[in-house]
């Protein structure tokens, strides 16, 4: 940031900087593809000049996605993607000693949610990292002025992406948008092992339950899904899973997983999650038939997936059991336990994907942003995907982190591959 330009923050307390850096550098350590990104951006500036708003979870993680678009060149401003995500600490971080203006707090209300939004958008960027697509939706209906200024956006998550397709389809998507959480080095890894391994931390962070021997459903097998489950499994639930696609559920069921509807499973569950990004996908039906003590949360971006209004409807009082866990005493006398408010469990009650894995969300992000840069005027207005030679180039890059060999097509192998004279 140039030394005249004044740090912006609402940040819980900014004298957690220093623990903030601590954490924000112990993360660094197993991110070295976004490390090397950084350095090459600190030699070459392609973000120079650029204003830019990012709406992420306020992490250690994005605290390394933001000091790698500073040392780009850009001007960046930070801004919560979910209230409860904020790491204080890191957010303080930020700000003092990364002199990245940064609105976050966790825990903020909707209200600060929304301002912290309208604000970073009164900023007038010039590019976007969205993380759910309320920055767009929201640029869409308040500042639609602002839209001919942009240069492009990107996005972090399937919720996003599907907001973006709806907006592609009603014709309304004013610029280019890159689907980052399509590339391969970011689902196959973020989605599958990140909130594989997150959600179960933050369910045991919430609870200090033993998964070993219970019943955990899943409610959806997508990336997400897949890698719950698959973790699950791991340490010993019995996992049951629950979908609409039947391609999906065949699939589960060839995983050996026991696959039934959601209020079949109900009879079984003793944890259940929810990572469809569908409205309601766990309805009132579903809560009442509960067996007695069954947890429920959800590790889906929004906190839309499980009924809590119709619960309340049926619940006689409400308690906080310990942080991030409140029991539901329903008028039918069983108890439901609801972790961390129905929002992202992994973010809420843990610290989110490990870094490991969002090394190469965020190389993917940074190089989004590089690329809408390199691409001014080149693209439509609609969805892009990275250029498929980046999953291959960000693939490579952590493997030789990782100081693992892979082999090469020999020319031979490579001429066979390429015929089709030689067959039986
Ligand atoms: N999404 C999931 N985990 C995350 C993390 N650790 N940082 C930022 N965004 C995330």
């Amino acid at each position: 940031m140039p030394a005249n330009q004044t740090v912006g923050y609402e940040i819980a307390d900014i004298n957690l900087a220093s623990l903030g850096k601590k954490r924000v550098e112990w993360a660094a350590r197993e991110m070295p593809v976004l490390a090397s990104i950084r350095d090459n951006f600190a030699k070459t500036r392609p973000l120079a000049g650029k204003k830019l708003i990012a709406c992420c979870h306020i992490t250690a993680e994005t605290a390394n996605l933001a000091l790698a678009l500073k040392a780009g060149g850009c001007e960046a401003i930070l801004i919560a993607s979910n209230p409860l995500s904020t790491q204080d600490d890191v957010a303080a971080f930020l700000v003092k000693e990364a002199g990245i203006s940064t609105y976050a707090i966790k825990g903020e209300s909707t209200e600060t949610y929304n301002k912290h939004l309208r604000l970073a958008l009164n900023f007038k960027p010039d590019l976007i990292i969205d993380d759910g697509g309320d920055v767009i939706a929201t640029l869409l209906n308040e500042f639609p002025e602002q839209a001919k200024k942009i240069i492009g956006s990107t996005e972090e998550t399937t919720t996003g992406i599907t907001r973006l397709h709806s907006m592609e389809k009603a014709g309304v998507l004013p610029f280019p948008a890159m689907a980052v959480n399509d590339s391969l080095t970011k689902h196959m890894f973020d989605n599958r092992y990140g909130t594989g391994q997150s959600t179960l931390d933050g369910i045991i962070r919430a609870t200090n339950i033993l998964l070993a021997g219970k019943t955990l459903v899943v409610v959806g097998f997508g990336w997400c899904g897949r890698g719950i489950a698959q973790k699950a499994r791991g340490m010993g639930c019995q996992v049951i899973i629950t979908e609409i696609d039947p391609i999906k559920a065949l699939e589960a069921v060839m995983e050996g997983y026991r696959v039934m509807s959601l209020i079949e499973a109900t009879e079984f569950g003793d944890i259940f999650v929810t990572v469809t990004g569908g409205y309601h996908v766990i309805d009132t039906e579903h809560l009442m038939a509960m067996k007695d003590g069954a947890i429920v949360c959800n590790s889906g971006h929004f906190d839309i997936e499980i009924n809590l209004e119709g619960l309340k409807e049926n619940t006689k009082s409400i308690e906080e059991i310990r942080p991030f866990t409140q029991e539901y005493k329903l008028q039918n006398n069983k108890s439901v336990f609801v972790l961390g408010e129905g929002r992202l469990i992994n973010l809420a009650a843990a610290e989110g994907h490990p870094p490991c894995v969002m090394d190469l969300s965020f190389a993917n992000q940074a190089l989004a942003i590089e690329y809408l840069i390199k691409n001014n005027g080149q693209l439509k207005a609609g969805l892009h995907k990275l250029p498929a030679e980046i999953d291959f180039e960000l693939s490579d890059l952590k493997l030789k982190a990782l100081n693992i060999k892979i082999d090469k097509l020999t020319e031979e192998m490579k001429v066979y591959n390429n015929s089709w004279q030689s067959g039986t």
